[in-house]
């Protein structure tokens, strides 16, 4: 069998991306405020901003779309969407909602209270705001190898069971339910093995509170069990699935990840204890329980997009992207989180930029270079996105500055990749010409998608 592993697709329809040039890039960058955010999307060439939304559907969804029902009530649509997710999560109830931070408000607002206390393994940063904002402490419980990036561990999302029972015990009264976030994408896109959801569920269980799963990448994860874990190997990834939905009593899910769709999200529940506040809360901010904040068609492209989300040989193709990538940073000497996750590659900018001090923001400044050298797109996770301006003036800094190249799926192809590796290696060689940055306007909430910068 050759070894190459190539897409497991063939292109239909094609979108042009552009080149610029250096100097052009530079001038846009400038306008943009050195915030890759602010840059208009045809002005990247290959854009990693984010794998949320962005990746390209396939032909039958696209039919699917054509065959939507748009009816405001009991739409067929929602129907066999609601079948298919039955099927796969073992779950009755079906509350579709426009993306996955609108599933976290309408469960979160309908079940939690002020005071309340949520553990998991990492909170996405919508998870934790919108926890927050209903006034719930948002708890990371990751295990200690999960924010050791260079520490090869094959389930660095696992969630640490001894502080999650020691929290149980002493806050048991505020805890509402437990959630776990499978791929842990604020750690780095790991996984969660089927082990650690098993017996956080019977923790939870013993203490009588309800299991919620944030399943953005569920497929993903169920192929890292298959391919990592002892007695999945000969199991398929519908079976591994179903499995890992079978311990929880519910989930929140954006369907931009592994649903394969641009837009949608939902809420599954095992039981209709928490339906009726949930399809309360729904009916105020999303819609009608039969289409949430979805049209008819989406919902069609979802019923397909999430069979299609677990198919193997596509599930294979995806995390090997990602390796590969990784194993190009190894040959270049960049060093990134380890093992390279399912949906993006991590790279530690302070391995690029060793004496840039974290006052100029090293991750940012890096990413900024990716775009000069090659017009490529990442997105900062440091001191940008989760340091603060004290009243006092004072800047408070990130233990870890990386810069995250997601994929968006089933859109760039080896190439793609190859290219990006020679971009990234090329700005490690050239490091020292890199500028760093100062922050000069900032907005006091999730600065990092507003900020303007200076060259400092
Ligand atoms: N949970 C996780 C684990 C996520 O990664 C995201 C989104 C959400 C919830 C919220 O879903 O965007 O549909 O409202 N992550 C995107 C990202 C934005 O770039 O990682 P959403």
């Amino acid at each position: 069998m050759p070894k190459t592993l190539i897409e497991p697709f063939r292109i239909k329809s094609v979108e042009p991306i552009r080149m610029t040039t250096r100097t052009e890039r530079e001038t846009l960058l400038e306008a943009a405020k050195l915030n890759v955010f602010k840059l208009r999307a045809e002005d990247v060439l290959i854009d990693w901003l984010t794998d949320s939304g962005t990746g390209a559907m396939s032909s039958a969804q696209w039919a699917a779309i054509m065959i939507g029902d748009e009816s405001y009530a009991g739409a067929r649509s929602f129907f066999r969407l609601e079948a298919v997710l039955q099927d796969i999560t073992g779950m009755s109830h079906f509350i579709p909602t426009h993306q996955g931070r609108a599933a976290e408000k309408v469960l979160f607002t309908a079940v939690c209270k002020k005071g309340d206390l949520v553990p998991n393994n990492c909170h996405f940063d919508t998870t934790r705001a919108n926890l927050e904002f209903n006034g719930v402490e948002a708890v990371d419980l990751v295990i200690p190898e999960g924010l050791q990036p260079s520490l090869i561990h094959p389930f660095k999302g696992n969630i640490d069971l001894a502080r999650v029972e020691e929290i149980l015990k002493k806050e048991g009264h505020r805890i509402p339910f437990g959630m776990i976030t499978v791929t842990n994408n604020t750690g780095g896109g790991q996984p969660v093995s089927m082990a650690s959801i098993r017996a956080y569920a019977q923790l939870l269980k013993q203490y009588g509170k309800p299991f919620i799963m944030d399943v953005c990448r569920f497929a993903e994860n169920a192929m890292f069990i298959k391919l990592r874990e002892d007695g999945y190997q000969n199991t398929g990834i519908k079976a591994i699935c179903q499995e890992m939905f079978s311990y929880a009593d519910g989930c929140t899910m954006s369907a931009k990840k592994d649903g394969m769709v641009n837009i949608g999200g939902f809420i599954m529940l095992r039981s209709d204890e928490w339906l009726d506040p949930v399809r309360n809360m729904l009916i105020l901010t999303e819609g009608f329980p039969t289409y949430g904040g979805l049209a008819g068609r989406d919902l069609e492209a979802l019923a397909v997009g999430m069979e299609e989300g677990m198919d193997e040989s596509y599930l294979r193709y995806r995390l090997r992207t990602a390796e590969y990538l990784g194993e190009k940073l190894e040959a270049a000497g960049v060093g990134f989180v380890k093992p390279t996750g399912g949906h993006a590659v991590y790279i530690d900018a302070k391995t690029v930029l060793p004496d840039m001090p974290v006052e100029q923001y090293p991750a940012c400044s890096l990413c900024n270079a990716l775009y000069l050298e090659g017009g490529i797109r990442g997105v900062e996770i440091g001191s940008v996105m989760f340091g603060r301006r004290l009243e006092d003036g004072t800047e408070t800094y990130h233990s870890m500055e990386l810069v995250r190249l997601a994929f968006p799926r089933r859109m760039y192809t080896q190439s793609h990749f190859d290219y990006a590796a020679e971009v990234i290696a090329e700005v490690k060689i050239n490091a020292r010409s890199i500028r760093g940055v100062k922050l000069i306007k900032q907005p006091k909430f999730l600065r990092h998608f507003t900020c303007e910068c200076a060259w400092a």
